[in-house]
């Protein structure tokens, strides 16, 4: 019998590389059907997804809203999920700032309703399983020398959207705790590759380079992130799903520090355009400096680590756009 899978989110950017490159791989679509569930917000696109579920029967889409718990319920209840891979979130750290409450809403209770539905099916299955795709922002930031996060890391965000996750992170944790409820939490460093919704910093800068428009860079562009191809956070979110300790937290990072400067250089050298388009705009209030994600636990537990070097990486992900 194959198991049946619930995927949150699937529309937008993690979500629909997922589908492709996970959940219609044949050695997984032979164990398992996928379930997707998207509220299809500004930022998650049937389209991205509509070739996939033309060509496979065993994955259905429900356009539903996870803050609508009455649907959740009985969709948990007619469907009889083994499992949930939750990646549906508001997720962009600017809309947090002007509009934090619909954070609240989605990550903090939407998950809380995806938890409350679980524990119900995990009352006649043990097995079930329910995987929280979070993010290296629940940890707050870095200065230039201090070691990297590791899962012990205390949990201290910054802006609404890190801390509407850490408080999911947390619900999560709980639910483990108090109603032993089988859960596992990655969180991945800063993701870029195709299908990511131009608003976030590598296809905003890859779209306007294209059209010869100012880039805006916040203050002066030496802030660090760990940058991740997503293909291999969603290798890992995987392997954490298949072969992950439940009650744990598992980091997954791209071993690739680089200061956002240098990855728009990287894009207009890529595009063959001027740095001159290069525009420094006001800070974000609260800018996080540095991430970097030590991701040790996971290659030692689970034999994961990145593949897709940052030039690679880049190189596949502007010529997608283009
Ligand atoms: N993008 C990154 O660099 C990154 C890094 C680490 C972790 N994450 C986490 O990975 C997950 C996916 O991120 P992403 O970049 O693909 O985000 P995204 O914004 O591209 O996609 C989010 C998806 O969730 C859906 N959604 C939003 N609110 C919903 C609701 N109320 N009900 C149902 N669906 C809803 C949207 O329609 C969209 O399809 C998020 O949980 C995010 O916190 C992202």
């Amino acid at each position: 019998m194959k198991k049946k899978i619930l995927l949150t989110g699937c529309a937008g950017f993690i979500g629909s590389n997922f589908v492709k490159t996970i959940a219609c791989r044949s050695d997984v679509k032979s164990l398992y059907d996928f379930d997707i569930v998207d509220a299809l917000t500004y930022a998650g696109r049937l389209e991205n997804i509509q070739p996939d579920l033309d060509k496979n029967p065993h994955l259905a889409f429900y356009k539903i809203d996870i803050r609508d718990d009455k649907k959740i319920n009985e969709l948990f209840l007619e469907r009889n999920y083994s499992g949930v891979i939750h990646f549906a979130a508001e997720s962009h750290v600017d809309n947090s700032i002007k509009n934090p409450n619909i954070f609240v809403e989605t990550n903090v209770l939407g998950t809380l309703n995806l938890l409350n539905a679980s524990v119900k099916l995990f009352k006649d299955n043990k097995d079930f399983k329910f995987l929280h795709v979070s993010t290296d922002e629940v940890y707050g930031t870095l200065h230039e020398e201090e070691p990297a996060f590791t899962e012990e890391h205390k949990i201290q965000p910054n802006s609404p959207y890190s801390a509407s996750k850490a408080s999911s992170d947390l619900l999560v944790r709980a639910y483990y705790e108090t109603f032993k409820l089988p859960t596992l939490i990655t969180r991945c460093s800063n993701n870029y590759g195709p299908y990511q919704f131009p608003e976030k910093l590598i296809p905003l800068m890859i779209s306007k380079a294209q059209k010869n428009e100012k880039l805006p860079v916040y203050g002066d562009g030496r802030n660090i992130r760990d940058w991740i191809y997503v293909d291999d956070h969603n290798e890992g979110v995987w392997v954490v799903f298949s072969k992950g300790k439940t009650g744990e937290v598992y980091n997954l990072g791209g071993n690739s520090e680089m200061r956002n400067i240098d990855v728009v250089k990287t894009i207009l050298r890529e595009l063959g355009k001027s740095e001159e388009l290069i525009s420094y705009v006001t800070d974000r209030p609260g800018h996080d400096w540095r991430y970097a994600m030590d991701f040790s636990k996971a290659k030692k537990e689970l034999g994961w680590e990145p593949k897709i070097d940052f030039r690679t990486g880049i190189k596949k992900t502007v010529e997608w756009y283009l």
